[in-house]
């Protein structure tokens, strides 16, 4: 049942880009048309929408483009919107072209700029959680996390092939700026010795003692996962220097994988996932809400305040590094 009275909406995507994004352009865009709603996109994020970079979009707009990666629609990090001035010129450019609500594609950053927007000029926002890291409170799942994993876990797959024949040991650096979700699951799902996440600090004695249990009980190459955000591993090549030294049996070999993760086709799950959260954001606008994420708990659509998936911090699964822990042995 339609509460209130959304003719026209805009959609872009802001943060830095992942995996699925399109598809969740693309639903948006469709489910629009659906409705019989017109749609506009933003192209660079909240940038465009200072600078009025608008295209018109109908559902033969957004064709060819669910298996593609990135998104067509660009992304940018504005600091220009941080300003008063700047959201003010935004707000007046979308009400130019009498649009009435906003969908926003990206992560918290995105969703932070969101809020102060929508309740600083009364327009309905509607957040759908994009990035590779799944640093989101409140979703179970962020568009591209699936497909970053995969592509973590094929590459670690191509390393443990060098580090077996040679006896070496890796160091892999993996994103994820405050969370360990991305490290944690590719190291159990790549069979790595040991993973090094920002939630938990192993420290570096725990980390090594460890090293040699392993070497003593047969190993003879090891695989570690180490989160961008780790404390012991922000600097990788000093961590690296730290286990030469002490065990110089092994020859260690750093890997950052860096934007690798964040490129390529997504996976069926993210597109699934991207389809679906891009159709609930334009029924959650017809519903007349505003100023809210949507995500999935337990499979289902969930709708969460901004503020509280912003203020929120994701926990990690304790039942996962138990399982880790066990694995590696
Ligand atoms: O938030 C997604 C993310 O890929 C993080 O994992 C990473 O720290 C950051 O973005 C990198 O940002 P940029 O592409 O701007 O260097």
């Amino acid at each position: 049942m339609r509460t209130n009275h959304i003719h026209k909406i805009a959609v872009l995507t802001s943060g830095g880009d992942s995996p699925g994004m399109n598809a969740a352009i693309r639903a948006v865009v469709r489910n629009a048309a659906y409705q019989k709603i017109d749609c506009i996109g933003v192209y660079r994020g909240y940038q465009g929408l200072i600078e009025k970079d608008f295209i018109n979009l109908d559902a033969r707009s957004v064709k060819n483009i669910i298996n593609r990666g990135g998104t067509f629609l660009k992304s940018a990090r504005s600091k220009d919107f941080k300003t008063e001035e700047g959201q003010k010129k935004a707000f007046q450019h979308l009400r130019e072209e009498n649009i009435d609500a906003l969908v926003v594609i990206g992560g918290d950053g995105t969703f932070t700029g969101a809020s102060f927007f929508s309740k600083a000029h009364d327009i309905p926002v509607i957040g759908i959680p994009a990035t590779i890291d799944n640093d989101i409170h409140g979703t179970d799942f962020t568009i591209g996390y699936d497909t970053a994993l995969n592509t973590v876990v094929e590459a670690i797959d191509k390393i443990r092939d060098t580090a077996s024949s040679h006896d070496r040991l890796f160091l892999i650096e993996v994103m994820g700026r405050d969370a360990g979700d991305i490290a944690l699951n590719s190291g159990i799902g790549a069979g790595a010795e040991e993973i090094l996440i920002p939630e938990e600090n192993m420290g570096i004695e725990r980390l090594i003692d460890s090293l040699r249990r392993s070497r003593k009980s047969g190993k003879t190459s090891s695989i570690i996962v180490v989160s961008e955000g780790d404390q012991i591993g922000q600097n990788i090549t000093k961590l690296s220097d730290d286990i030469q030294t002490n065990l110089p049996e092994y020859e260690v070999k750093v890997t950052v994988l860096g934007h690798i993760q964040r490129g390529g086709s997504p996976s069926c799950y993210d597109r699934v996932l991207a389809s679906r959260l891009g159709v609930a954001a334009v029924d959650a606008l017809l519903e007349g809400y505003s100023n809210v994420m949507v995500g999935t708990r337990q499979k289902k659509i969930v709708y969460v305040d901004f503020d509280k998936t912003i203020g929120g911090k994701k926990k990690i699964d304790k039942e996962l590094i138990r399982v880790a822990d066990i694995v590696s042995t």
